[in-house]
């Protein structure tokens, strides 16, 4: 986020004054309506708007959490560090704000850290001081860079330090400075994201306040979107013994898999100077554009030999962009077919001569509106249409290859079709190749740490005690694309719950495992049992079932001697469901909030999310967190994670399985009401 507001100095009068009062505690008892969405064993501000956890750090029996928070709306804005400490990472005390908003200079994502050492020289009577590291962020020009703040009362107040900046290289984007002590080089080490570029800048420091420039790390992986967020940090491997490997998070702005923006990491080393990939990692596949017969590349003038009928194609390619079109690329070389011609409401169609079917894979590029058989390309044998496809609502083209193995030796012939007036009344196209491979995008893979739309700027807590030992992390449970839409009142977003992490050695090479902290098992009250194996028995028993909480924990083992799916459904009593299926034909674990509730407040709210899962000796266990508004899904033991929000009216949680096919056996199914007493 970079949205500029300018400050008006009443606003840091306001600010100063909010600042000394405490954050009041959650009430679930509020009369408010939407309090009914309100998390119980999730964090939330008491008012107002938050996103991305910051500062996460353990010291004397807290665990602190501060969050980027807008002390005035509920919206995104005049970004400040709101602060709660928990000592279980269950309940949590909200505690007055920590860094504010001051001087045109918004307080942005960062890290925090004890300076065990005083390396900074702001300790006071031989206690180490909590050091905040964030990021500066100017109303009134473009440009962001680190600063730090210290407490010397375990993180109650602080003093922003006077010689701040403490790196700036003049960037309007630079942000979100994650800090950890490097033991083997005796360092400071801070990894930066450097958005537009997609690279994650790392420095070194002996004193936290003078920094030095050792590696870029970048870009890699998912790049679609900007980067932002990163964390640096060595996670033991599961079942090696003390083996650790570093992983780079990179939380990305857009281009996550369930949509918008999302979480992925990097799985490799970190030698106190540069970040290099595990030899495990997926490589980047460059696009395949299949040598082959040409039926149409559209770079010359004119159509040569397709027809054109209507107005829509106008009399010769386009180079891109037509009049007020968005902008349009993916095409190859200099020209393309677009219908833009007189806009949306011009129609038209060109056809393609006759050709012989002599190849397995016809492919073209593809692009502009997804209206069947209205704006679309067609082939066509002996007058019928045998393929079509459309666009996708999106100007950019992609890569399309149909199959024709079944057609070879007839006589083919291509269309590309406008018959639509309304929004995305047009069609974008090129290069038709008949090949005897299809082509393919470029594709670079990215590991992901969760597959579902909510989970967001996840990072870790620094200072948790060597006889603990555990990695632990938390996200913000909500997606740039619709957070500031999210109906909750009188706050808005909530945190996901704090995970543990290791790494798991897979066939696929190193994967980040998440499981909820154990300290939410002490909050188990009453456990429902099931004690057989048949589905049809477990639905009978999941109907006599009453829950006298929403908030629930489930565990669910599951074997499978077939191809069929199975699906696990979440109701309210107002029939709103979320759906958890799992679908061996597609190795994949889908959960549907398609719905779930309040659906309409975003386009982009409701939808389907899959995450790929494989059976585990024809086994998938899953574990459910349910609290009033959310669902995490864990999967085969914490190796995929669908963190996904959720807004039913109704009050009381119902299960029952669809299609109770034979051929699922139920191994393990236990229920458990969680009871989270007020602080
Ligand atoms: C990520 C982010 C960070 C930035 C903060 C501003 O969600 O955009 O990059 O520091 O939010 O609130």
């Amino acid at each position: 986020m970079t949205l500029g507001t300018t400050s008006h100095p009443l606003t840091h009068l306001l600010l100063a004054l909010l600042s000394l009062l405490p954050m009041a505690a959650s009430s679930a008892d509020s009369t408010l309506p939407t309090e009914t969405w309100r998390p119980q064993f999730h964090f939330t501000p008491a008012t107002n708007w938050m996103n991305d956890p910051n500062g996460m750090v353990y010291y004397e029996g807290e665990y602190h959490l501060f969050y980027q928070f807008n002390p005035f709306g509920i919206r995104w804005g005049h970004m400040s560090w709101g602060h709660a400490v928990s000592r279980d990472l269950v309940r949590w005390e909200h505690l007055p704000i920590a860094l504010l908003e001051e001087n045109g200079v918004m307080i942005f994502s960062g890290s925090a850290v004890v300076d065990w050492k005083n390396t900074s020289g702001f300790g006071q009577d031989g206690k180490p001081p909590m050091v905040a590291i964030y990021t500066g962020h100017y109303t009134t020009k473009p440009l962001q860079n680190q600063q730090i703040a210290y407490s010397n009362d375990r993180g109650r107040t602080w003093t922003k330090y006077a010689g701040n900046p403490v790196l700036d290289i003049g960037e309007a984007d630079f942000r979100d400075p994650k800090v950890i002590w490097h033991e083997p080089t005796q360092k400071w080490i801070m990894a930066v994201s450097w958005p537009q570029h997609r690279q994650v800048r790392f420095y070194a420091s002996a004193n936290l306040k003078q920094w030095s420039h050792l590696s870029d790390f970048g870009p890699a992986g998912s790049t679609t979107g900007i980067w932002e967020c990163p964390d640096l940090f060595p996670v033991k491997v599961e079942g090696s013994g003390q083996q650790k490997k570093w992983v780079l998070v990179v939380n990305v702005g857009s281009g996550a898999p369930a949509g918008g923006s999302g979480c992925q990491y990097f799985v490799g080393d970190f030698d106190g100077n540069e970040f290099s990939l595990d030899a495990s990692f997926p490589k980047p596949q460059p696009e395949v554009v299949p040598n082959g017969l040409i039926l149409g590349d559209f770079e010359g003038e004119g159509y040569g030999s397709w027809k054109a009928t209507g107005e829509a194609f106008g009399t010769s390619p386009a180079r891109g962009k037509i009049g007020g079109q968005q902008a349009v690329d993916g095409f190859r070389g200099t020209g393309l077919l677009n219908s833009f011609t007189g806009g949306d409401k011009s129609q038209g169609s060109l056809t393609s001569t006759p050709f012989e079917i002599n190849r397995k894979h016809l492919s073209f590029l593809i692009g502009g509106g997804n209206h069947a058989d209205k704006t679309c390309v067609n082939l066509r044998v002996d007058g019928t249409v045998v393929r079509s496809a459309t666009g996708d609502n999106a100007e950019r083209l992609s890569w399309k290859s149909w199959s024709v193995s079944d057609l070879q030796g007839k006589k083919g012939i291509l269309e590309v079709v406008d018959r639509e007036q309304g929004g995305w009344g047009h069609i974008n196209a090129d290069h038709f190749v008949l090949a005897d491979e299809p082509a393919r995008p470029a594709h670079t893979p990215a590991l992901w740490a969760d597959w579902g739309r909510d989970f967001y700027a996840a990072v870790s807590w620094s200072d948790i005690p060597v006889r603990d030992g555990r990695r632990l992390w938390l996200g913000w449970m909500s997606n740039w694309e619709y957070a500031n839409d999210v109906p909750t009142v009188p706050w808005r977003s909530a945190m996901s719950i704090p995970r543990e992490l290791m790494l798991r050695s897979t066939p696929t090479g190193m994967t980040l495992v998440q499981r909820p902290v154990r300290e939410l098992a002490n909050y188990r009250g009453k456990q429902h049992r099931f004690s057989g194996a048949s589905l049809v028995k477990a639905n009978q028993w999941l109907q006599k079932r009453e829950f006298a909480t929403p908030l629930l924990e489930v565990e669910l083992e599951l074997q499978s001697r077939g191809t069929e799916g199975i699906t696990l459904e979440l109701a309210t009593e107002r029939n709103e469901t979320v759906e958890v299926r799992y679908d061996p034909g597609r190795s994949s674990l889908i959960l549907d909030r398609t719905r779930s509730g309040r659906i309409d407040f975003h386009e982009k709210f409701p939808g389907r999310y899959e995450a790929p899962l494989g059976l585990q000796e024809g086994k998938i266990k899953l574990n459910l967190l349910i609290d009033r508004s959310s669902l995490e899904v864990f999967g085969n033991d914490g190796l995929v994670c669908l963190t996904s929000l959720m807004l039913p009216e109704g009050k009381t949680r119902t299960f029952r399985f669809h299609e109770p096919v034979g051929s699922w056996k139920i191994q393990q199914l236990r229920i458990w009401e969680l009871q989270i007493p007020k602080l």
